[in-house]
């Protein structure tokens, strides 16, 4: 095991802002916030007394802003006609002892006895039907990250269901409606049962496949390993004031040594998710011809270069990657650069001898996306400012607006109707943006449930991204600003995906009706 030293004091990161790539966020502008960021200079201009109402501006009781809504056409179905197949699944999360990490032996939480659990396909517009046990010591559920799921079918407690107690179970069905990389995880007591080991990847595929020589997921994590166990000591006080729990072994499908055997001239589809509570990832494949073709979940409008690329936890980009004739016999290095040392990921291992046929296709990576350029004037419909305070049941709680949620750490708190979240109004199929004032020093990953959204700003200079996501990164000091045309009806969690940071209560609920 080669066990990575403990990041002093959080990454953060005063080196992730020189780190992102132009098609984020421009060079120019890149820099100019690195200054910000240095001086530390809040943003006060943003802040909710800072922004008056201009002219033009929505109030939020008027119609929907048509042009937006016009414009987001197409980048989505609302409906999928279901194929009438139906994947059953047995979903099981249970105490497990694994070779996990460099082999040996390691007492973990996993879903049917595997780490990551297992993979489920399904096809878009099939039914998937899991019936979850719960086998571990305390309530569970489980929570399809960045699947459109009916909102009964969401898996937050207390919210869209009861949890699941030991011994107890429950039935999750839908019709996936997107193609892409999602993930399954726990929603109670997340920052310990994800760390420990409960997560999965859940790919929808097209209803034709595209005919690359593999389809590979890959998922990242990171384990606070003592004395050759996963450290006990959840939530606490230091990572609750940084940027949550860092661990001292990364790993890719539960191993530090991951290793790709590929051959050269294969066109490979490599799909990353980024399961770790606190920390993120830049991965970095040069040497490899590689292009983003999705970003949590849906294809982007174009392929992109994954430099600089950060993957938050929560985030998945998919990857269209050929391996080059030239790189025959080589072992080709997948390196984590967010912290200013660089972590080794995984290997690819490029066989010797002469290259195979390159299949040829379009890339999918040619959705529907919206530019949603002209809409500086528009006023957010809501407003979050990010901060922590001293207090509650962790000693340090994370607010959204000088709230925080109560965590349901029982099963009677867990069964109740939600109140321990703030409630915010979103119009089903109207633009909505949303705005994101991180008043702190700590990285915020913010995810959304049951919708896709497009980041529009970040500091009110324009952003280039064109794709959606479910989860965007907020920078320590940093404004983002959001568009959202939510299709569904339901309360949907808004939250930090840094998980010690919503156990301390960065989280809250969009409730999505007809208005
Ligand atoms: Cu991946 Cu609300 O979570
Ligand atoms: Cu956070």
């Amino acid at each position: 095991m080669q066990p990575t030293p403990p990041q002093p004091a959080g990454p953060t990161h005063a080196a992730a802002a020189p780190r992102r790539h132009p098609w984020i966020i421009g060079a120019a502008l890149a820099a100019a916030l690195a200054a910000a960021l240095v001086l530390g200079r809040p943003h006060r201009g943003l802040a909710p007394e800072g922004e008056p109402a201009r002219a033009g501006a929505a109030p939020a009781h008027v119609k929907p802003l048509t042009a937006q809504v016009r414009e987001f056409e197409g980048s989505y179905a609302e409906a999928v006609a279901p194929t009438g197949v139906v994947r059953e699944v047995a979903l099981e999360a249970a105490p497990a002892t694994l070779p996990l990490l460099d082999g040996r032996p390691l007492e973990v939480w996993a879903y049917n006895g595997q780490v990551p659990g297992p993979t489920i396909r399904v096809r878009r517009g099939d039914t998937l039907r899991v019936t979850f046990t719960n086998r571990l010591p305390q309530p569970t559920t489980v929570h399809w990250h960045g699947v459109r799921v009916p909102n009964a079918m969401d898996g937050v407690p207390g919210v869209t269901q009861p949890a699941v107690p030991p011994g107890g179970t429950f039935v999750y069905e839908f019709v996936p409606r997107d193609a892409g990389t999602f993930w399954f995880h726990p929603h109670l007591r997340s920052s310990e049962q994800v760390e420990r080991g409960l997560y999965g990847v859940l790919i929808v595929e097209d209803p034709e496949p595209t005919p690359y020589s593999r389809d590979i997921a890959w998922v990242l994590d990171d384990w606070r390993i003592r004395e050759g166990a996963i450290d006990p000591r959840f939530n606490t006080p230091h990572d609750l004031m940084h940027d949550g729990r860092w661990g001292n072994v990364i790993t890719v499908n539960g191993s530090t040594d991951e290793r790709l055997a590929v051959q050269p001239g294969e066109r490979i589809r490599l799909r990353l998710l980024n399961a770790a509570n606190g920390r993120v990832f830049a991965p970095d494949f040069s040497g490899l011809d590689a292009r983003v073709i999705a970003v949590d979940g849906l294809y982007a409008a174009r392929p992109l270069d994954p430099a600089g690329f950060e993957l938050a936890p929560g985030n998945r980009i998919d990857l269209d990657i050929t391996v080059p004739a030239s790189t025959a016999g080589r072992q080709i290095g997948v390196i984590d650069r967010f912290t200013r040392r660089p972590n080794a990921l995984a290997s690819i291992d490029v066989s010797q001898g002469a290259a195979v046929q390159t299949p040829v296709f379009p890339s999918p990576a040619t959705a529907h996306v919206p530019a949603w350029r002209d809409t500086d004037s528009i006023a957010p419909r809501s407003e979050y400012v990010l901060a922590a305070r001293r207090g509650g049941e962790l000693g340090i709680e994370w607010t959204l607006n000088g709230a925080a949620a109560r965590h349901a750490h029982d099963i009677e708190a867990a069964s109740g109707d939600g109140h321990a979240h703030e409630i915010a109004a979103l119009p089903r199929g109207a633009f909505s943006k949303l705005r994101f004032v991180n008043d702190s020093g700590r990285l915020h990953p913010i995810h959304l449930h049951g919708m896709f959204f497009k980041v529009l700003s970040r500091d009110g200079r324009p952003a280039d991204e064109p794709f959606f996501r479910d989860t965007v990164l907020v920078h320590p000091r940093e404004a983002v600003d959001i568009g959202v045309v939510p299709l569904d009806e339901g309360r949907w969690m808004l939250h930090c995906h840094i998980l010690e940071h919503a156990e301390a209560g960065m989280m809250s609920l969009l409730d999505v009706k007809a208005m």
